[in-house]
């Protein structure tokens, strides 16, 4: 079976060949995510929400990080394995590093994932200088939600779109290998795109951006509550839930998903 390495979805980016990833949490989903063709999971701390009922990721801990990735690295077979880093556990270089010792060396996370731009230049150029893959994120940082003030998208104003330019071609010099883009107007996006020889991942980014990344669970249509407009229910024209994963995967990578209605402008 060929593994996705960082190495594949570079060359997938070459070629332009959309990259399918999904986020997981345990090992019985892995199995369907991985025979449905995702391309790379990511243990998200979105985990604080979906498997912990609480309001946001602000409280997630690198000890539940560490065991979900752990509980996902068992199942997994052939996808790359991302894990994030929780909130503030990568506030100075050496948090950075530890953290990205738990989640590889006791979760076997095969690449670790930061929100930020500019103050994470030294985490990422200290993880990637000692071996560690990295996925950096930008555009709306759920471990910001209370700086933000809320959910929203970000890089409307040309003079934050410019900056989230800038960091991501920072962030690509200092040695992130992906990035992931979360609520970006869909125009800035196509562009960060673009501009980036690593692959951007979207979230509500629009359908130009090298790979799409949804929760699972919204994926499957069963998040309580009123969607996001990025989310499309994959369940609804789905027999059963392996067959809405592979909608999902087949969407992605056909350019069929994200349509207008799911992007910001
Ligand atoms: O935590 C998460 O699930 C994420 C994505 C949805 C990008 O960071």
């Amino acid at each position: 079976m060929q593994q996705v390495t960082i190495k594949t979805l570079d060359d997938m980016k070459a070629r332009g060949e959309k990259i399918a990833v999904l986020t997981c949490y345990d090992a019985t989903f892995t199995h369907v995510v991985e025979s449905a063709g995702v391309d790379v999971i990511l243990v998200g701390d979105s985990l604080g929400m979906v498997m912990q009922g609480r309001e946001n990721t602000l409280s997630v801990t690198l000890e539940e990080m560490t065991y979900h990735t752990a509980c996902v690295a068992r199942a997994r077979q052939r996808s790359l394995l991302m894990a994030d880093m929780p909130f503030l556990s990568y506030a100075s270089v050496d948090r950075a590093i530890d953290t990205a010792a738990a989640l590889i060396q006791r979760g076997g996370a095969q690449m670790v994932k930061l929100e930020g731009g500019g103050q994470q230049l030294a985490a990422v150029r200290a993880l990637t200088e000692n071996g560690v893959a990295v996925c950096a994120h930008l555009g709306l940082q759920p471990q910001s939600v209370h700086k933000l003030g809320g959910y929203r998208v970000q890089g409307r104003d040309e003079h934050q779109a410019e900056r989230m330019l800038r960091d991501a071609m920072n962030l690509q010099e200092a040695g992130a290998q992906l990035l992931v883009l979360e609520c970006v107007p869909r125009l800035l996006a196509a562009e960060i795109t673009r501009a980036l020889k690593i692959p951007v991942i979207g979230i509500g980014a629009g359908p130009e951006t090298d790979a799409q990344v949804l929760v699972l669970q919204d994926v499957l249509g069963i998040t309580p509550g009123q969607p996001p407009r990025f989310v499309h229910d994959f369940m609804k024209d789905a027999g059963n839930i392996g067959d809405a994963v592979r909608a999902y995967v087949k969407a992605v990578k056909s350019g069929a998903f994200p349509t207008e209605e799911h992007c910001f402008s």
